[in-house]
């Protein structure tokens, strides 16, 4: 085993399909309204899969991912999948995306960690690497939230859309750049105010699950929204605590993207102005473990990330589940 100094992110991608649902697709369905939804959440539209899987989605940001640095799949020994609408319960998201893809020398697992699934799968990815047990890592975030949202519920139906990215992690013989550090929480104490109730081993599904619509989310949104201020507040002021960093500091940071307000009672926290807060879901709602690698890939594709920029991404969701990543980004050295 080789033993490499540092991970860093060396490739990015993003895929969101082409349909577009406006806020109007609900007005004109359920008791809400377009002024509604954009001054309580910051959503304007959302994308939707008409068909297919999570894995297409997060085999549409990895071939992207890939072709970026040049890699093929066959040169990827490692893939996680972040993920909380998997293809199937059984086999893993990340088995199907090594098949779709041809990645032949690949093995991975799915990371459930709901919105904070791609900042747990990216430490892990970066552990695994940096302990040199993998040396290309594919980390994708990807959902396929329309297969999971009860369109009848406006509390949840107008907030969450389909969405995926990808990143490459390698060794990066830098020590100045690359992922340099983590925090994560996890409070089980949330699980009644964000859960599917059926089609696990708790209940398992059933004619009767179905038609109860216990398939879907459900969530209480406000103890949600209290929750989320507060931990991502926490997990993203810890970190930067630890590396002795304030808001000013930072080139961006990249958040989840649940809701507008949210993310600015966050940035206000920390004194960031929303300048350098990488906000994007006004375009695709939330696509949970999407959201903070599709974020990345916008930043890196719209060259408005520089080597050595310091880049916290933080994240919170069910669980409660929050985490934060410190890094300094690796590529576009001159
Ligand atoms: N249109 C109109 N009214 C609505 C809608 C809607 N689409 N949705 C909910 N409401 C109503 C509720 O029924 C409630 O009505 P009531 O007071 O008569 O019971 C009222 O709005 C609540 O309004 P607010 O107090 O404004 O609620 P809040 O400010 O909390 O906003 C929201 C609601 C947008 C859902 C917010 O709570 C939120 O974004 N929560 C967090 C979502 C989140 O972060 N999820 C976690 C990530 S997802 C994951 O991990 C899978």
């Amino acid at each position: 085993m080789i033993r490499a100094a540092r991970a860093g992110i060396t490739s990015t991608g993003h895929f969101v399909p082409a349909d577009i649902v406006t806020n109007a697709h609900f007005t004109a369905q359920l008791d809400t309204s377009d002024e509604w939804i954009r001054s309580r959440t910051g959503i304007v539209e959302r994308r939707v899969a008409r068909d297919g899987a999570t894995s297409d989605l997060a085999v549409g940001a990895a071939r992207r991912c890939l072709d970026a640095r040049g890699v093929s799949p066959a040169q990827i020994d490692g893939i996680l999948v972040a993920t909380m609408t998997p293809d199937r319960p059984l086999p893993s998201t990340a088995a199907i995306v090594q098949r779709k893809l041809g990645a032949v020398h690949a093995w991975g697992f799915d990371v459930a960690a709901a919105c904070s699934g791609f900042v747990y799968a990216l430490i892990t990815a970066a552990k695994l690497v940096e302990t040199g047990a993998l040396r290309c890592v594919l980390v994708c975030g990807a959902d396929r939230m329309s297969t999971v949202i009860n369109p009848r519920d406006r509390a949840t139906a107008v907030l969450f859309g389909d969405g995926a990215g990808a990143v490459l992690v390698e060794p990066i013989d830098d020590d100045a750049v690359g992922i340099l550090d983590h925090v994560c929480f996890m409070d089980g104490g949330g699980e009644e105010a964000l859960y599917i109730p059926s089609g696990g081993s708790l209940t398992p599904a059933s004619a009767q699950t179905v038609a109860a619509g216990e398939h879907f989310v459900v969530q209480d949104g406000p103890a949600v929204f209290k929750a989320a201020v507060t931990g991502m507040a926490e997990v993203t002021e810890t970190i930067l605590k630890r590396n002795a960093l304030s808001g000013d500091d930072l080139e961006w940071l990249v958040p989840h993207q649940a809701n507008r307000r949210i993310i600015e009672a966050v940035a206000k926290r920390l004194g960031l102005g929303v300048d350098r807060v990488v906000i994007n879901l006004d375009r695709y709602g939330n696509p949970v473990a999407g959201t903070i690698p599709i974020g990345l890939s916008e930043l890196h594709e719209t060259g408005r990330l520089a080597h050595g920029d310091r880049v916290v991404l933080s994240s919170f969701g069910a669980g409660f589940t929050s985490g934060a990543v410190y890094l300094r980004w690796a590529l576009g050295k001159s």
